[in-house]
This record gives structure tokens, sequence and C-alpha cells, in this order.
């Protein structure tokens, strides 16, 4: 199976978590992008969904999914979205498309957190995939010294603005032992608005492609 096959068997497996006349939280990128085109194919059976990107709102609205804005939803039983890494604790990083802090949001107000993945994204250590902070714009030189003071190589993203007006430091050189605990120390550098490290809300349950079938697995 190729990657994209994989990719499309965890967004159709992922339709059974979504739960009948609720707003459903639907994340970004290429995985959260099959699911949005599953979701399309029952969108009769939803109230509507919340995105966690202008991008995800454009295609969900393509497909006449009603979009929601967060703040007027009480209740979200279910968030469904990809990763550019994740343990089998399922901490993951995130961000890679640059979405972290609209899904970090919509993730915390979610009951339920369904990471959709291809085998290639399970991973014992975190820390390989360059490590998303969005920053706000004055402070990036300020919050790239105290990167490298944790042993990082932070990158500005060339020619990207997130969603917020921000720009992403993307930090490599990191072995992630403890994501708990940096992803705390992450948060506490002045200037940093969030980082890709969910590990304090990871997710709940992993639906992962392999050439095997769906595996799910659950939080330990
Ligand atoms: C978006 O900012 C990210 O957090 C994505 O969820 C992550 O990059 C996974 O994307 P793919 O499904 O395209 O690999």
């Amino acid at each position: 199976m190729t990657q994209d096959e994989l990719k499309q068997a965890v967004a159709r497996e992922a339709i059974r978590y979504v739960v009948e006349d609720s707003i459903v939280g639907v994340g970004t990128g290429s995985t959260a992008n099959c699911f949005i085109d599953e979701l399309a194919k029952i969108k009769n059976r939803i109230d509507g969904a919340v995105a966690s990107s202008q991008a995800t709102a454009d295609r969900l609205k393509s497909h006449g999914i009603r979009v929601v804005d967060l703040n007027s939803v009480n209740e979200l039983p279910v968030y469904i979205d990809g990763a550019d890494e994740i343990t089998e604790h399922l901490a993951m990083i995130k961000g890679g498309g640059g979405a972290l802090t609209r899904e970090k949001i919509v993730a915390a107000v979610a009951q339920k957190f369904v990471c959709i993945a291809d085998e290639s994204k399970l991973v014992g250590v975190l820390g390989k995939f360059p490590l998303p902070v969005e920053v706000i714009p004055m402070a990036r030189s300020h919050v790239g010294r105290a990167l490298l003071g944790l042993g990082g190589q932070p990158e500005l993203r060339q020619n990207f603005t997130t969603d917020n007006g921000n720009l992403i430091l993307d930090v490599y050189g990191l072995s992630i032992l403890k994501p708990l605990e940096l992803e705390a120390e992450l948060n506490n550098i002045t200037g940093v608005v969030t980082n890709g490290l969910f590990a304090r809300r990871g997710a709940d349950i992993l639906l992962l492609g392999t050439a095997a079938g769906v595996k799910t697995m659950k939080r330990k």
C-alpha cells in the first residue's frame, strides 16, 4: 500500500468515531484532508465542524460542510487530526503545516482526540522531526537564543506566516525524552505562542495505517 492509501484507510476508520448530530473538530494536513473527504460523505449526519486552520475551513466549506466558530460550541465530542511524529504513549509532534496553535486549542476543548497517521509517524523518541514553535515576530531572536540554550538548532521557517500572524521556528537536533517537561519549558519562554509538543494533551486513540491494516492504539 502507498502512504496515501494508508492515510485514506485511517481516514475511513476515523469516521466510526464521529458522533452523529454533533460538531466535529477537524485537524490540518494531508491526512486530515483525507478525513474531510470522508466526512463529506456523511455530512448530513453531523451538525457541522470546527476547523483548526483556514486551509481546513476552506476545504470543509468546499464540501458543503458547515464551519462553526469554536467559541459558539459548548461540547466537542471528538477531534480528529494527523501528526508529524507520535509515540506509543500517544505524545506527538505536530505543526509541520504550521497550524499547531489552533490545533492545540481545538484539542484542548475536545473530549476525545483521535490521531490518524500512517505507520511512518510512529517513533520511539520524538525529535527527529524538527519541533515547530510559533513565535510573536518581535520575539524571534530572543526565543531563538533560548532554544539554542536548550540544545536545539532553531531555523526560521521561510516565507511563512501562521493563521495568527506569527512566525515559526523549526527546532532541529532535539532528542525529546521528557515531552511533558519540555512542552511546559518551551511555553514558558516569553514570546512563544505555543509549541508543537502535544504531550500534556496527547491523543486518546491512535489509528495507525499499516500494511496489515489499521491498528488501533489507546493511551496507556
Ligand atoms: C499541521 O500543522 C500538522 O500538525 C499536521 O497535523 C501534521 O503536520 C500532519 O500532517 P500530514 O497528515 O500532512 O502528515
